[in-house]
């Protein structure tokens, strides 16, 4: 890619449009909002979005701008729990389901539909998703046969055991193309070069959207952490290729899966600017190993450790682009899922056309 494609704040705004205000974009676990009235202010590309637990249990999205005059009803990055949804400029109340509950001193009360602005929304394997547009394809058939391929680990059942936001100074799609490729691990992860194989994985043949393949442990590791010793447990459905296997999984734009034997860790990309990428990693544990009292600590501190070097690295390449001059060189066979998300970025720059106007999803 040219290096525009990481520094223009033009090329920015018209994949916040493409992308991330018209695809399935990740908010999160829905279990982060797990008791009635329960609200969190959230960001999509710049739009403010409003989730709620509502009375019945069931997990509503919403503008989060007031029918009123606009003012936010949680703030952005804030969680609150409340009866009602309730704003703080005139005092406005929306019950649960966003219906107007009362405005003041209305008498009689205004007649329009005032009702909350619903956002589509949708569940898989306990994250949550927002379409803005309302126009994506259905999101099972964007995460196609993801779904049974991390069907074994059992997502929707597992506990977040560990949570790291990073503000990488690096364009999101760097972060995703690092992702895509371990041509870098010998160089850049040394101890993650200790107890998986570098080479020798093979490459998904996933329907949807996804993308992803997969790399051997070590003989000498059971897990991915820094000497290679794990809880002494796997998850129970997977098979024998799995549990020696790790396992990488990009569902675009921005939400990656890495499974490990005994745990899964997700990167939840939000690009902020040309150049600044928020990355919120998690670390999933099955709810017996969480009772039976393992600590976490073995995984966080390896990934954390690998998300610095990948963090550095993707800083670097920023760096390397910017200020004029830079020329993309070839891919290594390795590369070969990069190769395949940089063909479907180009041709969706294409069909943005010469004046950038975009005739529609490209797929
Ligand atoms: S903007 Fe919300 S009550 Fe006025
Ligand atoms: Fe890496």
């Amino acid at each position: 890619m040219p290096a525009e494609a990481y520094t223009s704040d033009r090329v920015f705004a018209w994949e916040q449009e493409r992308f991330w205000r018209r695809d399935w974009v990740c908010l999160g676990r829905v279990d982060r909002l797990a008791a009635p009235g329960e609200q969190a202010g959230l960001d999509v590309a710049g739009a403010g979005v409003l989730a709620v637990r509502d009375a019945t249990g069931a997990l509503r999205t919403f503008r989060n701008a007031c029918r009123h005059r606009g003012h936010e009803l949680v703030g952005r990055g804030c969680t609150v729990r409340r009866s009602t949804i309730w704003c703080a400029y005139h005092a406005w109340v929306y019950r649960l389901d966003g219906s107007l509950r009362h405005a003041p001193r209305f008498d009689p009360p205004p007649d329009a539909d005032l009702d909350l602005l619903p956002v589509r929304s949708a569940q898989w394997r306990g994250w949550l998703f927002v379409d803005l547009s309302g126009d994506a394809p259905p999101l099972a058939e964007v995460v196609g046969d993801l779904d049974a391929v991390l069907a074994p680990y059992r997502p929707e059942t597992l506990r977040v055991v560990a949570t790291q936001a990073y503000d990488v100074a690096a364009n999101w799609k760097l972060v995703v193309e690092n992702y895509l490729e371990c041509y870098h691990c010998p160089s850049t992860h040394p101890e993650l070069s200790r107890v998986q194989r570098t080479d020798g994985g093979e490459s998904f043949r996933a329907t949807g959207a996804w993308l992803g393949g997969h790399l051997d442990l070590r003989n000498s590791a059971a897990t991915m952490s820094l000497d290679g010793a794990g809880p002494d447990w796997t998850f129970p459905d997977l098979d024998e290729d799995a549990v020696r296997q790790v396992r990488y999984h990009l569902l675009p734009p921005g939400l990656l899966v890495t499974a490990t034997p005994d745990h899964l860790v997700t990167h939840r990309l939000v690009p902020l600017a040309a150049d600044r990428t928020r990355v919120e990693c998690e670390w999933l544990f099955a709810a017996e190993l969480v009772d039976a009292g393992t600590d976490p600590g073995y995984a966080v501190s390896f990934w954390h450790t690998t998300n610095q070097q990948d963090w550095a690295a993707c800083e670097s390449v920023q760096r390397g682009v910017s200020g004029g001059g830079y020329r993309p060189g070839p891919l290594a066979p390795q590369e070969d899922l990069l190769h395949t998300f940089l063909a479907r970025l180009a041709e969706a720059y294409r069909g943005a056309g010469p004046t950038g106007t975009d005739p529609g999803p490209v797929r």
